[in-house]
């Protein structure tokens, strides 16, 4: 059957998306997980680790590689492991998705680092694959919902929510983020695309009001304002992209969908 596509991050929360796009379009995919998983039907796992380059004869037969593998901190290393085996191996196309706003959030002090520190890492990797010699696609995503409805669960855990005064976000649906990176990977390398961002842009303090109000909870929304340049950057919306609103579904519509009164979770509701 056709060559395997290599999934790094097939396991987060848009690589399930992505993975099982790539099942029904009829894929063979490889996903690369720190973890054991059990083989399904067409998904081969193989352990390794990007931050130190474990598991990287994963490539062996791969043609094309949707790199959505990543945390907080070290894309630009993790990147630069991959790249390396990728252009070893004479893989064809490297897909990666970056976050809107990565060349615009000035990472230049601790304090920048230690709030924004994502944003500089993700611009890295983007460098690292623009000049690793495997031809490449990036698309920059603005913040998914589904993320930022996982943040929303665990600071209402608290009496007291902080949020950062001033912060925008434009969050976008994870599944329509994982439509466009399947075609976009499934095509040949395009270089950077244009950018994704979601149906409409919400305050920080409103978008946790909508949770609260989805879940019945009362909280204390305090605003706090962060110093430093890249949260006067975050400010002036460099994280947003209102001219590129290609989102549909919205913030209320995922709180009507995944939210139940109490509890705040679907699933929770299910087992009560
Ligand atoms: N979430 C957002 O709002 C957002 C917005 C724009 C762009 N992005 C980008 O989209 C990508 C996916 O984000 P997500 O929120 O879906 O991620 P996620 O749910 O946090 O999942 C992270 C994934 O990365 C893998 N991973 C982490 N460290 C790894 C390492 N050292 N080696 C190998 N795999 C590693 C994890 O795999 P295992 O745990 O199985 O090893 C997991 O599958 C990331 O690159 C992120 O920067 C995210």
């Amino acid at each position: 059957m056709n060559a395997p596509i290599l999934v790094t991050g097939g396991t987060g929360t848009l690589g399930r998306l992505v993975v099982s796009r790539l099942r029904a379009a009829g894929h063979n995919v490889r996903v690369l997980s720190r973890h054991r998983h059990d083989a399904e039907p067409g998904i081969e796992y193989v352990i390794g680790d990007l931050a130190t380059g474990e598991g990287l004869d994963a490539m062996e037969g791969v043609r094309t590689i949707l790199h959505l593998g990543g945390s907080a901190k070290g894309d630009d290393v993790k990147t630069q492991h991959l790249v390396q085996a990728a252009a070893q191996a004479g893989v064809k196309h490297l897909a990666y998705i970056s976050v809107v706003g990565a060349d615009r959030v000035p990472v230049v002090s601790g304090i920048d680092r230690a709030s924004f520190g994502y944003f500089a890492s993700k611009l890295a990797a983007e460098r690292v694959i623009e000049h690793g010699g495997v031809p490449w696609t990036i698309l920059r995503a603005t913040q998914f919902q589904e993320s930022l409805l996982m943040v929303a669960r665990q600071m209402t855990r608290s009496p007291v929510i902080p949020v950062f005064a001033g912060v925008r976000f434009q969050p976008i649906a994870a599944d329509e983020v994982a439509d466009r990176l399947v075609a976009l990977a499934l095509g040949g390398p395009a270089g950077r695309v244009p950018d994704m961002a979601g149906p409409r842009v919400y305050g920080m303090g409103e978008l946790f009001r909508a949770y609260l109000r989805a879940s019945h909870k009362r909280r204390l929304i305090l605003p706090i304002k962060l110093p430093g340049r890249a949260a006067r950057a975050f400010r002036a919306g460099a994280n947003l992209a209102p001219e590129r609103t290609v989102g549909r579904r919205t913030w209320e519509e995922l709180l009507t969908e995944q939210v139940r009164p109490g509890n705040g979770s679907l699933h929770a509701a299910a087992n009560a």
